[in-house]
């Protein structure tokens, strides 16, 4: 790996020839190729890129993971979610269903090989935990953020408390890549399971990648932000975010069924709105959006925007024209 610790003025196009993997950074970040000779700093500020925070990221990976090259208040918070946002939707909706599908090509489909149905089991289930896991990201630990960078700390999280219980979840894939090179016996397919497993490799580094971004990148960033927040709560008078009657609002829909609230929130979030979006066309404050999202979420035990989707289609809460969820 290259120990080159990039600046602004470096060529872009230089990363990628240096360390390809870098190329993943790039697309998460949204930067398309065909840079020409452009620096790092042209082609980020001509894609509306934060520069210090794409470049803290790729020094991050360059160097092997030590973090030297920069300071927590280089990094926008936001943009460093976009990003992860990003890896999330890659690893589930493209990279995790491409090898279950090259799996099923490589593997001996016939009923008598029990270690084949075991291993598509293992790895139906490891998708699973780690849509569980990308899925709780998305929907409160990065919520939880959003509404810190509007000021608002909700007393009832702290990162910490992600920190506590964040999986490696790279561990699982090492496990089934491990299974296979010891126990999948040979047959005519080798080519095929050779390609599975190159691409097992790549997803577990990347997966163990972006747990260490998120590890030691996003949260130290996140606990500055905290820090900052709690100081400007304590400075300011108290000043109550949540008007009382939404927040009655709120604790009578803890006790019961949907109410019409919850349900009028489900259908804004499968016609694709933000929790902005939806705060201001309901005329409630976000912080009430996000306690209806939570409610919600524990009623239904659906946390992926999909399911909610199925749900809101299924009880005919929107037309299926409607919505603006990948399904
Ligand atoms: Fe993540
Ligand atoms: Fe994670």
């Amino acid at each position: 790996m290259s120990k080159k610790l990039y600046s602004p003025t470096d060529k872009m196009g230089d990363l990628i020839c240096d360390n390809y993997s870098l190329l993943q950074v790039m697309s998460r970040f949204d930067l398309p190729l065909g840079f020409g000779d452009y620096s790092v700093e042209e082609v980020c500020k001509s894609n509306s890129v934060d520069c210090r925070t794409f470049l803290a990221v790729v020094n991050f990976i360059n160097k092997g993971y030590s973090r030297t090259s920069f300071a927590l208040e280089d990094i926008s918070i936001q943009s460093l979610m976009n990003y992860l946002k990003k890896a999330h939707h890659y690893f589930l909706d493209f990279q995790l269903p491409n090898i279950r599908r090259k799996l099923l090509e490589a593997i001996d489909c016939s009923m008598d090989n029990d270690v084949t149905f075991l291993i598509l089991r293992f790895f139906d289930g490891y998708v699973q935990e780690v849509r569980k896991h990308m899925n709780y990201e998305d929907m409160y630990v990065f919520t939880y953020v959003e509404h810190l960078l509007q000021g608002q700390k909700d007393e009832e999280y702290c990162i910490d408390m992600f920190v506590r219980h964040h999986d490696h979840i790279d561990e699982k894939l090492t496990e089934l890549k491990n299974s296979i090179i010891k126990y999948y016996p040979a047959n005519q397919n080798a080519h095929v399971m050779n390609a599975v497993l190159f691409d097992i490799f790549n997803c577990e580094k990347d997966l163990a990648s972006h747990n260490k971004v998120e590890d030691y990148l996003f949260v130290p960033a996140v606990l500055h932000l905290e820090k900052e927040v709690a100081s400007r709560v304590h400075e300011a008078p108290k000043v109550e975010t949540v008007e009382v009657n939404e927040q009655e609002e709120v604790n009578k829909d803890i006790q019961d069924d949907l109410s019409q609230r919850e349900k009028e929130i489900i259908t804004c979030v499968v016609k694709g709105m933000s929790n902005k979006e939806i705060a201001e066309y309901l005329y409630i404050s976000i912080h009430t959006v996000i306690t209806h999202r939570r409610n919600i979420a524990r009623k239904l035990q659906i946390h992926s925007p999909t399911l909610l989707t199925v749900y809101a289609i299924v009880n005919k809460l929107v037309d299926i024209s409607e919505v603006k969820v990948s399904i």
